[in-house]
């Protein structure tokens, strides 16, 4: 298929012939091989992933290392460097989270691995497969949600899973099968045979997921995926994706601002201002932070602070809460604790480390600044004010 246009980053479309090259925002160039279909269809002009189609470009397999391999990354923009010597592997099967404030280069690195964007400098493979030499084969092996809104506001929700599935090779015969449950989940079932542009902006959201699974992809880059959709949805959305990666090991790259998203990977990479500055498992990653607190209530705070610091070493403080004591295994330390007490005990309470105290630790900034800020940009989103605007 002759590509009729391409996106800029911005996701505005300019008209390019086969095998040219796209201008981007910062006017760098992105360079668009013929295999990169963006299909012109009425007001919208969707990017697809399609491959392999260069002559370099291997059939897509599973490779038996790493599902994403990540090697000294580098994107500029101009003078500004966007994402800066960035480094890590993700295991086939496994939910990876990419956490970090607004503008620290997570979504610029999935353009990348996506091959949406060339990198400036440095390697990845995705699949097995090289972003910068075997895009084709990176494409069939991928499923994309992106930050961004691509429907085709034009088409139904059910043609747009059928155009997605079409463009993928997948049989036709099965696309109703594998749709149905899919639409189930996003609930919109009944709204399969509506125009997109009826629907609200959470629905849109809604069907960008059940696109972005349809054709089972061996890694599904999730860039904010549910942001903007009320809990109950959200629920239900990983609900199936935890039923997806039990049954087709799909491995998951998720970016989120929501902390409970967050708690579910397996590992998160946290990154600030284009690099990674932790990397570990949730657990591992709250333990960096330090102690847990202790706050107890008591009869006489003074005396039950000279107590615990005879009896057990431990020096805590005086606050206004009550008396605060950091230790390193709070639910074992406090049993201990009234062994040791002889004034009455009123109330206590116990702080982990949370992910937010994980999050402003290495980024300095709470994480749900960062999720207001998404929520602002989502509002922002032409299709989103446009829709709202209409009055629908
Ligand atoms: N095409 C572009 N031209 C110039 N600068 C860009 C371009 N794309 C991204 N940037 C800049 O690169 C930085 C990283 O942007 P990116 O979209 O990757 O951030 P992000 O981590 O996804 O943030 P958010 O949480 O807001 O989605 C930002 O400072 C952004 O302004
Ligand atoms: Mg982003």
């Amino acid at each position: 298929m002759r590509p009729r246009a391409a996106f800029t980053e911005n996701h505005e479309s300019v008209p390019i012939a086969s095998g040219a090259q796209a201008v981007d925002e910062s006017q760098e160039l992105i360079e668009v091989g013929a295999a990169d279909c963006f299909i012109d269809l009425g007001a919208l002009h969707i990017p697809i992933l399609t491959g392999p189609a260069r002559s370099g470009d291997r059939l897509p397999t599973m490779s038996a290392t790493s599902a994403i391999e990540v090697d000294g990354l580098v994107r500029r923009f101009g003078e500004f460097t966007a994402v800066d010597d960035v480094s890590f592997t993700v295991e086939p099967g496994e939910l990876f989270g990419f956490l970090g404030p607004n503008g620290a280069g997570k979504t610029t690195t999935i353009s990348i691995l996506c091959t949406l964007l060339r990198p400036s400098g440095g390697a990845a493979r995705v699949a097995g497969f090289d972003v910068a030499t075997e895009p084709g084969s990176v494409r069939s092996s991928i499923g994309l949600v992106f930050q961004e809104l691509t429907l085709d506001d034009y088409l139904t929700g059910m043609q747009n899973l059928r155009f997605h599935a079409v463009l993928y090779g997948y049989p036709s015969a099965e696309v109703a099968d594998r749709a149905a449950p899919l639409l189930e989940m996003v609930g919109l079932s009944d709204r399969a045979d509506q125009q997109v542009r009826f629907y609200s902006g959470g629905m849109k959201r809604r069907l960008e997921i059940a696109r972005g699974l349809l054709h089972s992809p061996r890694v599904l880059f999730l860039d904010e995926p549910t942001i903007g959709l009320d809990p109950q949805t959200r629920v239900h959305i990983w609900e199936y994706v935890d039923t997806l990666r039990q049954r087709e090991k799909t491995t998951m790259f998720l970016t989120t601002h929501y902390m409970d998203e967050a708690e579910r990977c397996d590992r998160i990479a946290i990154i600030d201002q284009g690099k990674i500055v932790a990397i570990d498992t949730p657990d591992a990653l709250k333990d960096s932070v330090g102690d847990d607190t202790v706050t107890l209530m008591t009869s006489d705070d003074a005396a039950a602070l000279e107590q615990i610091k005879t009896a057990l070493g431990i020096t805590g403080e005086l606050t206004e809460d009550g008396l605060r004591l950091r230790v390193p295994e709070g639910e074992s330390f406090v049993p201990r604790l009234f062994e040791h007490l002889t004034v009455e005990v009123q109330n206590v309470s116990m702080h982990r480390p949370s992910l937010d105290d994980v999050f402003i630790k290495y980024t300095g900034r709470d994480i749900r600044d960062a999720e207001a800020g998404g929520m602002d940009r989502l509002k922002s989103n032409p299709m989103v004010r446009g829709f709202r605007k209409a009055g629908n």
